[in-house]
């Protein structure tokens, strides 16, 4: 038997025995007390916490919830695990707040893992309360929100640890496309626990406590010998940048609970429900005469596409996903005539807008979303192609941006294509081209269409005349020219019906605006099978 080591507090000192009167108010003073030890915790190890620069979990749930909203279950919940001095401490809430509150009014589902009860980690109850509130968000139909602050699995509580996890990993995937799941990293997020911010729609990361990780710097030391920090192995900047595992990094607490807030406040409650509308903000009709300032005619020029999407949304105001991983596509959320949109634009400032392994993964997932959850699609092309390269092929850029394409050619939400500039070969089809399904293809008259640019065109279909040319320089002048004059304008797809309209870039915003709303009854139901086989 286990010696008998008298062990650290973590309890708060209130018991839940029956006092000896049973009179009302003496019932209803000790519950009074009890509930205010709970919510208070353990003060040495919330200090300790305050100490790290991190807040409580109820704190984070004052951030993020409206005042005075939360509802909270299972505060009672404890383990009833034996063995391993497990006996000796019971706290209440088993290390994770849950309950339900509202954001900007609308209801959603929230745990926070609290690190000051066993580390945060996760037990058979702990799980059970998380399973409970993700089954009451599915049931009402709400989005979901995980604060997670966490040692991971409970180390004494071995195997239904492991159970508790599964139990969690199945009900994201169940919810998966039915109600949006929020991911939210304040602490350690280790082991299978990572998983489960994967299996999320969106994964927040803040300030240098966040560190996300399947297995830590010691087991990485032992097993690899390489040596690395939390930080460099998990922290929120390598997963904003280099794994693209977070969609969204910030320095600290407090403007990453309200950047979740701003994300719930467009998103629907569940797929079965439109996106908020809010009455239009600026006059939508209005010109934008900035728009054919930003964009140069020359067609390798570079310049920020994130200028030409603030003219086109509500207040200049849009949540850009991943703004440090594949920045060479741009996704993000925002508002055109108060509508919810979802736009991907190609970034001519990153590697010239080229689509790659990075990217195609990054657009793709965001497209899957915006359908899943009836979020229309506004794509704005200028894209030279896919990267080319030993690199990007044996990364697997084909089944990567065969994602993309799918990705598209699944989407029934309108759908909205808006080719800026220059749309090569298979990226201007991947783009959300008419042959792919857009209810709406605009294009400027700067726009080239086109299977490849002017040179590489030239020297494939007349490498036999420019050799025999007593001037192939001359030659070649006039071959480029008359391929440009006929082959690359908007007018070209235009007439063909590939293009619906060209457009004034000015005009962008109020044609976008038309459109959608011309779109805004489109109903067409997917096809009938299982699941497609989209390519992981
Ligand atoms: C039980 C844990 C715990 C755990 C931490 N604690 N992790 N208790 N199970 N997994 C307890 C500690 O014993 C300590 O208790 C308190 O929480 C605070 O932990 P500290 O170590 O003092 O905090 P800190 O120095 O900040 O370090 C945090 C940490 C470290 C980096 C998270 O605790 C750690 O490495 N923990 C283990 C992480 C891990 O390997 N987890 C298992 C992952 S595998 P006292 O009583 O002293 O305050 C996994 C599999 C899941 O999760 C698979 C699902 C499919």
């Amino acid at each position: 038997s286990a010696p008998a080591v008298p062990s650290a507090p973590v309890v708060p000192a209130v018991s839940s025995a029956r006092p000896a009167s049973r009179s009302m108010r003496a019932l209803r003073e000790e519950h009074g007390r009890l509930r205010d030890g709970i919510a208070a915790g353990n003060g040495e190890a919330v200090a300790r916490q305050h100490g790290l620069g991190k807040r409580t979990a109820r704190e984070r749930l004052d951030l993020l919830l409206d005042e005075g909203s939360f509802v909270e279950v299972d505060m009672y919940r404890r383990h009833r695990a034996h063995g391993l001095r497990m006996e000796r401490q019971r706290p209440y809430t088993d290390g994770v707040v849950a309950g339900s509150g509202t954001i900007h009014g609308r209801r959603v589902f929230v745990y926070a893992q609290d690190f000051t009860v066993f580390g945060g980690s996760l037990g058979e109850a702990h799980a059970l309360k998380i399973q409970k509130v993700m089954d009451l968000a599915i049931a009402t139909g709400s989005p979901f929100i995980g604060l997670n602050d966490s040692g991971g699995a409970r180390i004494q509580e071995g195997v239904m640890s492991l159970n508790g996890y599964g139990g969690i990993f199945q009900r994201n995937v169940q919810a998966s496309g039915v109600i949006p799941q929020i991911s939210v990293v304040l602490g350690p997020c280790a082991g299978g626990a990572a998983y489960s911010t994967a299996l999320a729609d969106f994964t927040f990361m803040a300030g240098e406590n966040a560190q996300l990780y399947l297995t830590g710097p010691d087991v990485v030391e032992v097993v690899t010998g390489q040596r690395v920090t939390h930080a460099q192995l998990g922290g929120a900047q390598v997963h904003g940048t280099r794994s693209g595992v977070a969609t969204f990094v910030h320095d600290d607490e407090e403007s990453c609970l309200a950047e979740v807030r701003y994300l719930v406040s467009m998103l629907p409650g569940n797929n079965q429900e439109p996106p908020p509308r809010y009455p239009a903000r600026g006059a939508t009709d209005d010109p934008r005469p900035r728009l054919a300032e930003i964009v140069p005619v020359e067609p390798n020029k570079p310049y920020d596409m994130r200028l030409v999407i603030a003219e086109l949304v509500d207040d200049g105001d849009f949540l850009e996903l991943h703004q440090g991983w594949a920045p060479n596509v741009i996704c993000a959320l925002a508002r055109i005539d108060g509508e919810v949109v979802g736009l991907v634009g190609n970034q001519p400032m990153v590697l010239a807008g080229v689509l790659d392994v990075a990217a195609s993964q990054k657009a793709a997932r965001f497209v899957r979303f915006c359908d899943a959850f009836g979020i229309p699609l506004v794509t704005l092309v200028d894209v030279p192609g896919f990267l080319p390269g030993t690199d990007q092929e044996y990364a697997g850029v084909i089944r990567h941006g065969a994602k993309l394409l799918y990705a598209y050619c699944e989407a029934t939400v309108p759908r909205v294509q808006v080719i800026v500039r220059k749309a090569y070969g298979g990226a201007y089809i991947v783009m959300d081209s008419r042959s792919i399904g857009t209810d709406l293809s605009l294009a400027w008259p700067t726009n080239e269409i086109a299977v490849m640019g002017a040179e590489g065109a030239v020297n494939v279909v007349y490498r036999k005349d420019l050799a025999a040319a007593a001037d192939p320089t001359a030659l070649r002048a006039e071959l480029l020219g008359r391929y440009v004059e006929e082959l690359v304008h908007p007018y070209y797809a235009a007439e063909r019906g590939l293009v619906d309209d060209v457009i004034d870039p000015v005009e962008t915003r109020s044609a976008v605006a038309r459109g959608l709303a011309m779109l805004r009854d489109k109903r067409r139901a997917g096809a009938r099978r299982k699941h497609g086989n989209v390519p992981l």
